[in-house]
């Protein structure tokens, strides 16, 4: 049986209850030496050589790990000095784990709609760096061709596909992406060498935002796009009020949202895991201007927002 058949085979005819941990699976990732020519220390900035299983600079100062297919660039130094980031990373892993398939059916919708408004949704020919990308899930959830594209996967947590994702996006298991282990601070890339980076739901995860947007501005090309995509901070009392607007209280409701607390109390999935806290776009916006950025299209909805960016 090969690897595809595997897959299937494990969920066609499960029971697959919304409220349940998710089964995780492997990316389908590229061999690094497919894209070492992106690559480069983020140390020293030179060039790197694979030999052995392991990413080397040209004066041997550096060297990177490769662990199934994924190439290791984490910086010691934020999760040494940083303590309040990895504390919440810490808190964000549990809600990692704890994913639902309602989480999913929620935000395809926002996904979607930033996807097309910003005119990313059917790019091809594009080198893609998504920046706290968590499981790549977007190469196939944001992009409507993604074997058209070539797609980064960049994150200093190894977070596997949940089956939900595979159920609904088989083009995950057929094109392969590149799998990064590092921090939006320090990005391994080559000086004007992609054109688009984006960061979806995560740059308020971030240490430190405007390094991000400085490093977004180093590697994109001229012309190339940096796209912001996340929640604004709306205090809960407003967020409540605004859900019982909308909400039509009926029985089914109800125990959908008694089961959703149940497994979330469970699975101890923290209510705020959050480093940053943004009311507005506006601090971002500034952090893009100031590195360079022209802003293309920007939109504050609802409790969300998106900036487009063009260097
Ligand atoms: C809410 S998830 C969003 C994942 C994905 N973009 C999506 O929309 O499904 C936030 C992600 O940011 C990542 N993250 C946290 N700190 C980061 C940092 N300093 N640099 C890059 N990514 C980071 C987390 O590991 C997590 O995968």
């Amino acid at each position: 049986m090969n690897k595809i058949d595997q897959y299937y085979f494990d969920l066609i005819d499960k029971q697959r209850n919304v409220y349940q941990q998710a089964h995780l699976y492997q990316q389908n990732r590229a061999d690094v030496s497919q894209y070492i020519d992106w690559l480069q220390c983020i140390e020293t900035g030179e060039p790197l050589t694979l030999k052995n299983g392991v990413l080397t600079n040209i004066s041997l100062t550096k060297s990177y790990k490769i662990t199934d297919n994924i190439a290791d660039f984490r910086d010691q130094s934020i999760l040494d000095h940083d303590k309040k980031w990895s504390r919440l990373n810490e808190k964000f892993l549990n809600y990692h784990k704890s994913l639902t398939s309602y989480a999913l059916m929620r935000n395809l919708p926002l996904t979607h709609y930033v996807s097309a408004v910003t005119n990313l949704a059917h790019v091809k020919g594009k080198t893609i760096v998504d920046v706290g990308a968590g499981t790549g899930q977007s190469q196939c959830s944001f992009f409507r061709y993604p074997e058209e594209n070539t797609y980064f996967l960049v994150d200093p947590n190894v977070r596997l596909l949940h089956d939900q994702f595979i159920r609904v996006y088989p083009q995950l298991l057929e094109t392969k992406m590149n799998h990064i282990l590092s921090h939006a601070e320090k990005l391994p890339f080559k000086d004007h060498s992609v054109d688009i980076v984006m960061s979806l739901a995560s740059i308020d995860h971030f240490a430190d935002y405007k390094a991000f947007i400085k490093e977004a501005h180093r590697i994109l090309k001229k012309d190339g796009q940096l796209l912001i995509f996340s929640h604004l901070d709306v205090p809960l009392g407003g967020r409540i009020l605004t859900k019982l607007k909308t909400l039509k209280l009926s029985l089914p409701v109800l125990l959908e949202i008694v089961a959703r607390k149940l497994f979330q109390l469970a699975n101890r999935v923290s209510v705020d895991d959050h480093t940053l806290h943004f009311h507005n776009a506006k601090p971002m916006e500034e952090a893009m201007q100031e590195s360079g950025f022209t802003i293309a299209k920007k939109e504050s909805f609802m409790r969300y927002f998106y900036l487009l960016g063009k260097k």
